[in-house]
């Protein structure tokens, strides 16, 4: 049977939700990617920055576009032990400016991933993917990388459905 990681980098505190700011404990892809273990099975591993962004959505929105600007490759705080034993590996990210956080390209370049699939996840506001998918096809070029599934951020708790079908359709859930 194969093995399947859940690896996600989702922020918490505070965002958009119907136009308001409001302070989410737990962050839509964190709640996304809890949905997935749940239907999949398998390890979740929160990627994590060591320098935390800001709790404030608008101090992060601009330090996000600082890092995306200088293709940063913030240090993460820790590693997933035994990465070579996973062969199913779904990423799940917020879109920021149209593609991931950068500490997720940290973490792919990070591991070996050749022979391994990618299925892809994010939460967004409108952009869907954006060019997410294919950062991850440069930074994997041996990898197998599934379409990935796009949730809009205000639907999470609504998700269970769509994410049952993408799972289905790509053939990892019966
Ligand atoms: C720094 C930053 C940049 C963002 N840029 C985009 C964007 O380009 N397109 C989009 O649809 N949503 C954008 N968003 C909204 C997030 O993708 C959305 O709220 C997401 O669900 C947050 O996930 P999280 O709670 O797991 O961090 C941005 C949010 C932040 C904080």
């Amino acid at each position: 049977m194969a093995k399947n990681l859940i690896a996600y980098y989702s922020r918490s505190g505070s965002n958009y939700k119907g136009g308001n700011i409001v302070d989410l404990p737990e962050g839509n892809t964190q709640v996304v990617a809890e949905k997935i273990r749940t239907l999949t099975g398998g390890g979740l591993f929160r990627i994590e920055p060591v320098k935390p962004y800001p709790a404030d959505y608008h101090e992060t929105v601009e330090l996000a576009k600082e890092e995306l600007g200088k293709n940063a490759r913030p240090e993460l705080t820790d590693t997933v032990k035994d990465f070579a034993d996973y062969d199913v590996i779904y990423l799940g990210y917020p879109i920021w400016w149209g593609v991931m956080p950068m500490p997720v390209l940290t973490f792919l370049e990070s591991y070996d991933f050749s022979g391994k699939t990618i299925a892809p996840f994010c939460t967004h506001e409108g952009s869907g993917l954006g060019m997410s998918e294919r950062y991850i096809r440069q930074s994997c070029p041996d990898a197998r990388v599934l379409p990935g599934l796009a949730i809009q951020g205000e639907k999470r708790d609504q998700a269970d459905r769509e994410i049952g079908n993408w799972l289905k359709k790509q053939g990892l859930a019966a």
